[in-house]
């Protein structure tokens, strides 16, 4: 079984070193003073933010100790290949960090070890960060090592002097043939550890660190049996991760539950009527069958207002109900709440439109919804609500006048179910976002209203008829079509990025 390992995974190189920052510099405001630094290409920009937080004013890093994992041997620490150098380039003497400690390379190497042992031996590290390489090693600590071994004398194997011999003007020759290196066991006894990677060179090392067996002969394997150990990833180095997402759909009538696999394939989906019953009693009855040990993302796409993770909805008898906290405390897994109608914009605009900087999504069922799409992110504004165009009825029976919607205010509900007046009001509707937004498309869903699917080429035409247009640039209105659109665009919204 996978040991849970704490996972973030992100978009990019910058993205990884963003929220890797985030997470140390978390860790110093709680107290972490100690703290362990690789080298390596891995955590420069995590290096950057901390620069970038020092010239901004943070001077805390002055003040903390610093620990490396390594050094080469037989580099002087004034040598520029060595790892003496590179953290005074990258970092110290950016931050004017005076408490460093880093295993001295030239000298002789009993005596090294030794000193570096004692130094390690009188503290414990609060927050370790470590990169990985390509065969798994941390620190360089090479495949086979023992798990129990301290501060040491190694061999670095072919394959690590190969990745590393970029830093030496591709010569392999240059390259360093041994280091010393921090123990497994020293690296173990930190409270935190923090491990970063990006890249495809580096997803079969994380799926052996997360999956493989706790074995020596894959050294960063011990790390399933740390308790407090946080993976920064990119998405190329979790391409090999089985990861799960777990989506939700709530609307006025139904919940959808679902679990999509890393490629986005739906491997478990069930819907079940809401009922009489109080959907979030409803949720917690059967969420649990859907996460499992490889879920790292939950989320929901709710009808009704959505804020922060909190839901208000009349429908549904919630009134800032705090969801994503719900899910969080739950599960501890990263989650999204999203409104079920930008949900659904987002899964048409990427499975239809993707090729359109900006779509606008307008769903026609028993309610009204809107969405916005701009450069395929969600556009929610400030209060969560931008591109909503109502929140109640078509079907005729809106009782109380202060929670119409832009759409219900035009619309003449007392005369539902007349499609001459739901397409005109459709159409006034969507050529005033048409004006204020300029979409590319426009995208109607009629899918749950039984009514005739020529009122989208009608309303195409009216829009068109009616918009001020210099350019002869026409708008095109198409027909909403992809099956469970919310629960579908909540999955791939969260799989966008690492962070919501
Ligand atoms: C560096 C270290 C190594 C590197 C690993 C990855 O102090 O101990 O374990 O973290 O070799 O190197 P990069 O980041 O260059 O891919």
């Amino acid at each position: 079984m996978r040991k849970r390992f704490n996972l973030i995974v992100t978009n990019s190189y910058d993205e990884m070193s963003n929220a890797a920052y985030k997470e140390l510099k978390n860790e110093i405001l709680s107290g972490a003073n100690k703290i362990g630094l690789a080298t390596g290409s891995t955590p420069i920009g995590l290096y950057r933010n901390i620069v970038d937080d020092y010239i901004n004013g943070n001077n805390v890093y002055s003040s903390l100790s610093y620990y490396n994992l390594d050094e080469y041997h037989g580099l002087e620490a004034s040598h520029p290949q060595s790892y003496s150098y590179f953290m005074k380039q990258h970092l110290f003497n950016h931050i004017n960090a005076t408490k460093t400690h880093i295993p001295d390379g030239a000298c002789d190497i009993e005596k090294s070890i030794r000193e570096y042992q004692d130094i390690l031996d009188s503290i414990q590290i609060d927050v370790q960060v470590l990169g990985i390489g390509v065969n798994g090693h941390i620190g360089f600590n090479e495949p086979s090592t023992p798990f129990d071994i301290k501060t040491n004398y190694v061999k670095l194997k072919n394959n690590t002097r190969e990745a590393n011999k970029r830093f030496f003007d591709n010569d392999i020759d240059a390259v360093p043939k041994n280091a010393i290196t921090m123990g497994i066991s020293d690296i173990m006894k930190a409270k935190k550890i923090i491990i970063l990677a990006n890249g495809e060179s580096k997803a079969t090392a994380i799926y052996n660190m997360i999956y493989g067996e706790i074995d020596p002969l894959n050294p960063a394997s011990v790390l399933q049996n740390h308790p407090n150990v946080t993976v920064v990833i990119d998405r190329n180095a979790a391409s090999k991760l089985p990861l799960k997402t777990v989506a939700i759909d709530i609307s006025s009538t139904r919940v959808k539950f679902a679990r999509y696999d890393h490629n986005m394939k739906r491997e478990m989906f069930e819907i079940h009527d809401i009922a009489n019953r109080n959907p979030i009693e409803l949720l917690d009855e059967n969420i649990c069958d859907y996460v499992d040990e490889d879920t790292y993302r939950i989320g929901a796409s709710v009808s009704g207002h959505v804020f922060k993770g909190c839901v208000s909805s009349k429908k549904l008898g919630l009134y800032k109900y705090d969801l994503s906290g719900y899910l969080k405390n739950k599960f501890n897994l990263e989650t999204k709440i999203l409104n079920r109608a930008n949900a659904a914009g987002y899964a048409e605009h990427i499975t239809n439109h993707k090729d359109n900087v900006s779509s606008y999504y307008f769903s026609l069922a028993t309610g009204v919804g809107g969405g916005f799409v701009f450069r395929d992110e969600i556009i929610e504004g400030r209060r969560g609500v931008a591109g909503e165009l109502g929140n109640l009825i078509v079907d005729g029976v809106c009782k109380n006048e202060s929670e119409l919607g832009a759409f219900e205010r035009t619309y003449d509900y007392n005369v539902a179910n007349d499609e001459e007046s739901l397409k005109l009001t459709s159409a006034a509707v969507i050529s005033n976002i048409v004006h204020i937004l300029d979409p590319n498309v426009v995208i109607i869903d009629i899918k749950h209203l039984n009514i005739n699917p020529n009122i989208v080429c009608d309303i195409e035409k009216i829009v068109n008829d009616n918009l001020y247009n210099s350019v002869d640039e026409k708008i095109t209105v198409h027909e909403a079509n992809v099956e469970h659109n919310s629960l579908l665009g909540l999955a791939l919204y969260m799989n966008r990025s690492g962070k919501n």
